[in-house]
C-alpha cells in the first residue's frame, strides 16, 4: 500500500516537473545568441535601439505605432511594423500558377522585396530609417566589441578575420533565433480547439464558418485554413499578394519627413509589389502580402499603412468597401480585387462572430486560462 501511495506522488512530482519545463520556451545555443542580437540596443546608430523595440515579444513582436520611428526619433519609414510571429514559414519568392494564373508566392517585407529570409534579415541594421548603421562593415566592428562575439565565433565555427563569415554567422542566429519556439507557439485556443483541448463558444465556431464560407465572408480564400508543411498547422496566409483596395493613412508619419527621405510628401503613393526592383510590373501595383491572423488581436494597427485600429474596422471594409464612400479610395486603383471582398452583405451578428473567431488565434491562451 504504502509503495503505491509513493509511487503516485513520485507521479505527480514529476508530471509538474515535466509541466514546467514544457512552459518554459528551451531555446538552443545559436538560437540564445540570436536572441541576444535581437535585443541587443548597442547595434544601431545612434544606440538605443534593437530588433526588438519595434519587434515587440509581447505583442507578438509586432508594436502598437502606425509606424515607428529609427534609431534616429525622427525618422520614419512608410510602413506598418508586421508581427514576426510565424515568420520562419514563409517560403522564399517565387512564381508560381494557380489555377492556370501565374501568381506571386513569398518573400519577404510586405512588398516581397527581399527574396528570402537570408536577403531580407541584415537589411534593418543599414535602413536609414530603423537602425542606421552606415554600412555592414561598421556593423561587424560594433559586434566584434559584444561580449557575445567569442560564442558567435564558437557557435558557426568561424574566424574573426573574415567579414563575410561574421555577417553570415549574424543571419544564420538570427534566423535560427526566429525560427525557433518563441516565434512558433502554436498554443492559442484555436489550436487546443484543433487537438480537442478547448471548446470554442456558438459565436466563435459561427465565426469559423463564415471566415471559410465563399459565398460569407471568404477570408480562408487568401488566410487559408490549409495545413502547411513544416509544423503541418494552418498559417492563415498562402503567401500571395494581393491589392485589397486599402486607403491612403494620412495620419502615417511618412509623409511629414524631409523631402531627402520623401520628395513627395503627402503625395507618396506606396505601390507595393509592383514597384520593387526586382519586379517592376504594373499587373502587381498596389500588391501586398497576405499576411498571417495569427495574434492579430494583439498587433493592431492594420494593414501595410496601419490605416485601421480595430478588428471590426477590418471586417467592415471587407464588407463594405463597394458599397459607400466611407472607405475613401485604395491608395493604388490598379488590379484591386473586387471578385472576392468589397461587398459581402455580412449582418452586424456575422461580423461580430468574425471578429470572435479571429480572437481565438491569439497565442498563449493555456497558460492564461489556468
Ligand atoms: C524601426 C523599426 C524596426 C526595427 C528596428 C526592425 N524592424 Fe523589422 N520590420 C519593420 C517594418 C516597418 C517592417 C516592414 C517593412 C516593409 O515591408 O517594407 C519590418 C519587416 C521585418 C521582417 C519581414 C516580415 C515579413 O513578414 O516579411 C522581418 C523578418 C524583420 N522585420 C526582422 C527584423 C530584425 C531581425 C530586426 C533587427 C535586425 C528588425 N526587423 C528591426 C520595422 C522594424
Ligand atoms: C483576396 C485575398 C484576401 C481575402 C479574401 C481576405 N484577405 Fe485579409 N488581407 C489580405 C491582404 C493582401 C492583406 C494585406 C493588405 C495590405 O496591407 O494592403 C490582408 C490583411 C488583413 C488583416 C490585417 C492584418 C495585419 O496584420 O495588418 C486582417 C485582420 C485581415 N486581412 C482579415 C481578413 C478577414 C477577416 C477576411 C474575410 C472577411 C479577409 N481578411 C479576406 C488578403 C485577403
Amino acid at each position: 500500500m504504502e509503495e503505491i501511495v509513493k509511487y503516485f506522488i513520485f507521479i505527480l512530482i514529476a508530471s509538474l516537473v515535466l509541466e514546467k519545463v514544457e512552459a518554459e520556451v528551451l531555446l538552443n545555443s545559436g538560437q540564445q545568441l540570436g536572441k541576444a542580437i535581437f535585443f541587443d540596443t548597442e547595434l544601431s546608430s545612434p544606440p538605443g535601439q534593437s530588433c526588438a523595440t519595434c519587434h515587440q515579444p509581447n505583442i507578438a513582436f509586432s508594436n502598437s505605432n502606425i509606424v515607428h520611428s529609427g534609431a534616429d526619433s525622427n525618422k520614419f519609414a512608410n510602413r506598418n511594423t508586421p508581427s514576426l510571429s510565424y515568420v520562419s514559414n514563409t517560403p522564399a519568392f517565387k512564381y508560381d500558377t494557380i489555377e492556370g494564373n501565374v501568381v506571386s508566392v513569398g518573400g519577404f517585407f510586405w512588398d516581397g522585396r527581399a527574396k528570402s529570409f537570408e536577403d531580407q534579415v541584415l537589411q534593418p541594421f543599414i535602413n536609414p530609417l530603423e537602425m542606421g548603421i552606415p554600412r555592414l562593415e561598421n556593423l561587424v566592428a560594433k559586434i566584434k566589441k559584444r561580449p557575445y562575439f567569442k560564442s558567435l565565433l564558437k557557435q558557426y565555427r568561424i574566424s574573426p578575420h573574415s567579414q563575410a563569415d561574421i555577417l553570415n554567422g549574424i543571419k544564420k542566429t538570427l534566423i535560427d533565433y526566429m525560427s525557433g519556439p518563441e516565434f512558433n507557439k502554436f498554443n492559442s485556443k484555436y489550436d487546443h480547439w484543433l487537438t480537442g483541448q478547448a471548446k470554442f463558444t456558438l459565436e466563435e465556431r459561427h465565426g469559423m464558418l463564415l471566415f471559410e464560407r465563399v459565398d460569407k465572408g471568404n477570408c480562408a480564400a487568401c488566410h487559408t485554413l490549409k495545413r502547411q508543411h513544416v509544423h503541418d498547422k494552418p498559417l492563415f496566409t498562402d503567401f500571395t499578394y494581393d491589392n485589397i483596395g486599402v486607403p491612403k493613412n494620412t495620419n502615417n508619419p511618412f509623409y511629414q519627413v524631409p523631402e531627402t527621405v520623401n520628395p513627395l510628401g503627402i503625395n507618396y503613393i506606396d505601390y507595393g509589389l509592383g514597384n520593387t526592383n526586382r519586379i517592376k510590373d504594373k499587373r502587381y501595383l498596389g500588391m501586398f502580402k497576405v499576411p498571417t491572423l495569427r495574434n492579430v488581436e494583439v498587433t493592431a494597427p492594420y494593414m501595410h499603412n496601419g490605416v485601421f485600429s480595430t478588428l471590426k474596422e477590418v471586417v467592415e471594409f471587407y464588407n463594405s468597401r463597394d458599397k459607400t464612400d466611407q472607405w475613401g479610395a485604395p491608395e493604388v486603383p490598379y488590379n484591386v480585387n473586387d471578385t472576392e471582398l468589397g461587398n459581402l452583405s455580412l449582418t452586424e451578428i456575422e461580423i461580430e462572430a468574425l471578429v470572435a473567431f479571429l480572437k481565438t488565434l491569439t497565442d498563449d491562451y493555456e497558460e492564461e486560462n489556468k
